[in-house]
């Protein structure tokens, strides 16, 4: 039985929730009443035309009755991008900090102010509208951690185009499928950004990807908007080299943006119009255009935030996850300017200049709120604790986990070491197609757990299914799924409604299907046990089996790849492949090196994987499906690999125990 840690006595004084009577009463009065309890928040924003009282929300997920609908505030009209500036200006928050923004460089620094952000997403916004882009059109987006991203993603909120972020570590091809999947219109990226020492040649990525948007899927890019950001500061040979330019197709944010009028009128968008798309791995390898819609979003993503990081007036709230995922679109733009905060953005690494980097950021910025994921904690871990002493860490209130269950280990690191032992944990479980927290703790009001996410937010109703869609009351372990939506689960699959019904809805009837496991504990605590499809979570980026496979067997020489994870004990799970060569191919180093390139090239450095074994057969059964079962104990190298009887071949299984890298 794990250790029951309650808030401190310092966190619970501040905290606007402060027991957990209090958050089990407001849960439960979100579920009785959802549209008293949505529309008190609903109040705080600007309504062109509110929604009418009765007709709050409304859906079906029982695919067996029809095509499944979720909507929220229907018939109301507002726009986002007015609520998170416009408002808060109105409000008296002008002069008030939106973000600081440290660059990869500690030399490297500035600051926004809400007023001035306003003014900048204004420009912005009208330069989008000179080159042509209007309500409903996409536009991808690829860029670092800078304050444009930030100004290009409420521009097009503003004038009601849907943005599509690509995490810019995502390859050219990637990118390229991307833009022409969702058909971008336009494409905004910047010269290029350092990473730590690393020099990213992104406006070169950008037009490999161009090139084959057209080759490849026949879709033309128009504009290409490029952020002057390295040469800025350090002119750099280097990027002109590499980088073509097209003036057609290319224009200078600087040329197009800082010229332009600092008022441009919103497009007032209904409830239920897209705000923005971002795409995620799904199972079969082609990449889901997961869609949020306008209102419901904007309520969620506030509500959260406000709840599960207690942001108050004047703190500082860092999350430092990159804004090419989910976990960056919802709070690092749209929850934080929701609820008028103040937040650092961090364009680098927190290994550069030293390993103390977030550390000495927390200090410099005094950062009550700071959320990460598992993985850079487990990274930092291993550098000792040194480096977290030399800084003092005294504003911290509250520290948040994300993308990946947190092992019990860091977790009691990050609350006893960098929280000093006074923060709370927030071990926040969600999706990019939940659009916000779904399972987490909250600071003043729940206890919590090393490794459980805890408890559903307000609105939120978990269930635990066993196969065969029987519901697990009380202690016990099942699928993960929610009997409701919440206002900001996504509402659809861009341009494929069926997927949608077909990869969430399907497989139990009346449920919201997350893809992972839980388990319930004596306590009521829920602990997320990880996916149970063919997907794996490296590094807190979801990735699927299906897609690492489709790229190992582009390579002549590869006749078929299996690909299970391994447990990891920094990246939490790493890709562990099996390859069965053509006739006549040699398995080789050379071989190796050359699956990892492609790899690299096809998905991105995050996708390259850790072992790449030679397997003269793969375990299949008599119907020739592979049992990924075996496999991933052959990589973890546990004999006790259990039942192989249906397998067509099990002489194999021990060739490949031998062959192990
Ligand atoms: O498996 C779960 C894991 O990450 C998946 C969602 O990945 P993505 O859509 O990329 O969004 C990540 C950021 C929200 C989930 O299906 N996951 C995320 N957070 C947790 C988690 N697993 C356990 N505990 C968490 N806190």
């Amino acid at each position: 039985m794990s250790r029951l840690y309650q808030p401190s006595d310092y966190v619970v004084s501040k905290s606007r929730l402060p027991s957990f009577e209090q958050y089990k009463e407001m849960h439960k009065r979100s579920l009785e009443d959802p549209e008293a309890f949505w529309s008190e928040i609903a109040k705080e924003f600007y309504w062109q035309t509110p929604a009418e009282p009765g007709n709050f929300v409304s859906y079906n997920f029982d695919i067996n009755k029809g095509k499944v609908f979720t909507k929220w505030l229907d018939g109301a009209v507002t726009n986002v991008c007015f609520n998170l500036l416009d408002r808060n200006v109105r409000n008296g928050h002008g002069d008030k900090i939106a973000y600081y923004w440290e660059g990869n460089h500690p030399d490297d620094y500035s600051r926004i102010t809400y007023r001035k952000l306003k003014d900048l997403v204004c420009q912005c916004a009208n330069g989008l509208r000179e080159r042509g882009v209007t309500k409903g059109d996409r536009v991808s987006i690829y860029m670092p951690m800078i304050l444009e991203t930030v100004v290009v993603m409420l521009a097009c909120s503003r004038i009601g185009a849907v943005h599509s972020v690509v995490f810019a570590g995502f390859s050219s091809d990637s990118l390229a499928e991307r833009m022409s999947d969702c058909k971008a219109k336009m494409l905004v990226t910047a010269d290029g950004a350092w990473r730590g020492e690393k020099l990213l040649m992104l406006k070169k990525i950008c037009d490999e990807a161009i090139d084959k948007a057209e080759k490849k899927h026949g879709h033309k890019v128009e504009t290409c908007l490029v952020v002057k950001h390295v040469d800025r500061v350090t002119p750099c040979g280097q990027l002109q080299e590499y980088t073509t330019w097209d003036d057609e197709r290319d224009v200078w944010w600087q040329e197009l943006i800082d010229e332009q009028s600092t008022i441009c009128s919103p497009e007032w968008m209904a409830a239920e119009d897209p705000l923005f798309m971002l795409y995620t791995s799904g199972s079969t390898g082609k990449p889901k255009g997961v869609l949020h819609t306008t209102a419901g979003y904007l309520l969620y993503a506030t509500t959260t935030f406000r709840y599960v990081f207690d942001y108050q007036d004047k703190d500082v709230y860092w999350c430092t996850a990159d804004v090419g995922w989910i976990t960056g679109h919802t709070y690092v733009v749209y929850a934080p300017l929701a609820n008028a905060a103040t937040s650092v953005l961090f364009e680098g690494t927190p290994f550069y200049p030293e390993n103390d980097r977030y550390w000495s950021l927390i200090d410099k910025y005094k950062v009550s709120q700071f959320y990460t994921a598992p993985t850079a904690l487990r990274s930092l871990m291993k550098f000792g604790d040194e480096y977290v002493k030399r800084h003092s860490l005294q504003s911290l209130r509250v520290l948040g986990s994300v993308g990946e269950p947190i092992n019990p280990e860091a977790w009691l690191w990050y609350r006893q070491l960098v929280g000093g032992g006074r923060c709370s944990v927030a071990d926040t479980f969600w999706q990019t197609e939940t659009g916000g927290h779904v399972l987490t703790s909250l600071p003043g009001a729940t206890p919590m757990k090393p490794g459980a996410a805890g408890f559903p937010f307000f609105g939120v109703e978990p269930a635990l299914l066993d196969e065969g869609g029987q519901l697990i009351t009380g202690e016990g372990e099942g699928y993960l799924v929610f009997a409701r939506p919440w206002p900001g689960l996504m509402r659809t699959l861009y341009g494929d409604h069926q997927r949608y019904e077909q990869v969430y809805f399907s497989k139990f009837p009346g449920y919201y299907c997350t893809g992972d496991g839980a388990r319930r504990d004596e306590d009521g605590f829920l602990w997320v046990t990880g996916r149970v499809d063919d997907m794996l979570n490296v590094s807190g980026h979801l990735m699927s089996t299906a897609e690492v496979e489709g790229v190992l067997t582009e390579e002549p020489r590869v006749a078929e790849a299996a690909v299970v994870s391994r447990p990891h004990p920094i990246k939490g799970e790493a890709l562990y492949c099996f390859i069965t060569t053509t006739d006549g191919a040699h398995f080789d180093q050379s071989l190796v090196d050359a699956l990892k390139k492609l790899v690299r090239a096809r998905i991105g450095a995050f996708a390259v994987p850790d072992t790449i074994q030679y397997a003269p057969g793969l375990p299949k059964t008599r119907s020739g499906k592979i049992m990924r079962r075996i496999l991933r104990k052959i990589a973890l190298n546990d004999t006790d690999i259990g039942d192989t009887s249906t397998l067509a071949d099990p002489a194999v299984v021990e060739q490949l125990f031998k062959n192990r890298p």
